[in-house]
């Protein structure tokens, strides 16, 4: 926009050169007068265009406020990691749009190519939730725009944690099941991608959130060794307490040391259901030899493509108010006023929180992560996507704004000409 705003200012102005050039044909005074007058108030005109345009982008390079996580590609095509932890890195909301404006993508950006919803055949939501993400809290802010909204939220029960890898005519059931769920249904379950169109039925929407991976590690870590956790649910499930040394190493030791939990080998398979190093997991799919191989590179990649083609929105509260507005804007039906909703009120209960995590130092934060460099990519590559699809609705108002702008060049140019 302001390229071509630049373009025919400096046409107006290559006018207006040329008329002076030829000055010395004599001009009527007045003409020259008028042209120098025609120049002034074009150049003023314009400056203020591009100024107005050029301030609205400024505004939105100061909301988008900078974060600090490094950074690994960009819809698989690699941006090196090499500009991993500097300020303005590719994967905050300002480096993508940084990003995607140097290399003149930004302006191509288009909510409607970001939109999956439109592919879903029936009015069901499948929040296929990884754990440890801050599911419940979306879980509880669905439930209060449910209310409003006129839907409903099924959580499976699922004692006990996540779903194991089904096999085919366990997946089968599951998506029989949901496919029968009533319109207008969320249905929320640790369960991982299911492909609705394999089995011949329609799909549904498919929502969910992600976290950094390494934080996730922790959080889960921390998790399951608090008592207000574990007593209960090995109470219910009849099993003995755990031993005090397991509940109280801290998981600095844990890595130092070592131990089976908290070393992370590329390649290694699953070891029993509710290992929870692999987030990339419940996007790939069931297939344990494509799906379950730790940090590699299949399941990164099918992982992507389920998320770039499959879902309308993968959030995290990383970016709480960029998730909202994508929600609301790309799942309306489902999220229309979710940020309202949830800051006026929600925001300040957080459900599932471990006041017990400590601080853990950065040099085994470095160790663990330099073992998650897949994982880290998938997670940064749903926060790119998120922060395209929340830009490209923020294009589509400047563009509106823009259309504003044009109508009032036109009635400078009439007021000019008159
Ligand atoms: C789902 O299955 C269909 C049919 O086998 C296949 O064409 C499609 O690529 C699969 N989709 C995903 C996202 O895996
Ligand atoms: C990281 O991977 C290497 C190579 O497989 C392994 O030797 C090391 O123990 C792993 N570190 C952690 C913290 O898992
Ligand atoms: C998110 O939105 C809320 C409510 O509009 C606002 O108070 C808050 O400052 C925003 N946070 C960020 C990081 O922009």
């Amino acid at each position: 926009m302001s390229l071509g705003a630049d373009r025919s200012y400096k046409m107006k102005l290559r006018d207006v050169e040329n008329a002076f050039k030829y000055r010395r044909i004599p001009y009527p005074k007045r003409s020259v007068e008028l042209i120098a007058l025609l120049a002034i108030s074009c150049t003023f005109f314009l400056f203020m265009h591009t100024n107005k345009l050029n301030s609205r982008l400024k505004e939105m390079e100061v909301k988008l406020q900078p974060s600090e996580f490094s950074a690994l590609g960009l819809t698989g095509n690699h941006v090196s990691g090499h500009d991993a932890g500097k300020h303005d890195d590719i994967n905050t909301l300002h480096g993508t749009y940084q990003y995607l404006k140097s290399t003149g993508q930004i302006l191509q950006l288009n909510a409607q190519d970001l939109n999956n919803t439109p592919k879903a055949d029936i009015d069901v939501v499948f929040f296929n939730r990884v754990p440890k993400t801050g599911s419940m809290q979306l879980i509880e802010l669905m439930r209060q725009l449910g209310k409003v909204h006129d839907y409903e939220v099924e959580k499976d029960p699922q004692v006990g944690g996540v779903l194991p890898l089904l096999e085919l005519p366990e997946q089968s059931d599951m998506i029989e099941n949901i496919v029968n769920l009533e319109d207008g249904t969320v249905f929320a379950s640790h369960v991982n991608f299911l492909n609705f169109t394999k089995n011949e039925q329609p799909r549904p929407i498919y929502i969910n959130m992600v976290r950094d991976p390494v934080e996730r590690v922790i959080s889960w870590y921390y998790y399951i060794r608090a008592p207000w956790i574990f007593v209960p649910g090995r109470r219910r499930t009849n099993r003995e307490m755990p031993n005090p040394k397991w509940v109280n190493t801290e998981y600095d030791q844990c890595v130092l040391s070592g131990e089976k939990v908290c070393t992370y080998i590329e390649g290694s398979l699953l070891e029993h259901v509710g290992d929870h190093r692999r987030q990339t997991l419940f996007f790939c799919g069931h297939d344990e030899f494509k799906c379950t191989p730790f940090n590699s590179r299949l399941a990164l990649q099918l992982a992507k493509l389920n998320v770039e083609r499959e879902y309308a929105v993968v959030g995290t509260w990383e970016h709480t108010n960029e998730t909202l507005a994508v929600l609301e804007a790309y799942v309306p039906r489902y999220f229309a006023d979710a940020t309202k909703m949830y800051y006026s009120g929600l925001h300040a209960d957080k459900q599932n929180d471990n006041p017990m995590k400590p601080h853990i130092s950065q040099d085994i934060l470095d160790m663990v992560r330099r073992n998650f460099t897949r994982e880290i990519e998938f997670y940064q590559f749903c926060r790119q996507r998120l922060h395209k699809q929340y830009l490209a609705l923020k294009l589509n108002d400047l563009k509106r704004a823009d259309k504003s702008l044009a109508r009032l060049e036109a009635a400078n140019e009439m007021a000019i000409k008159n």
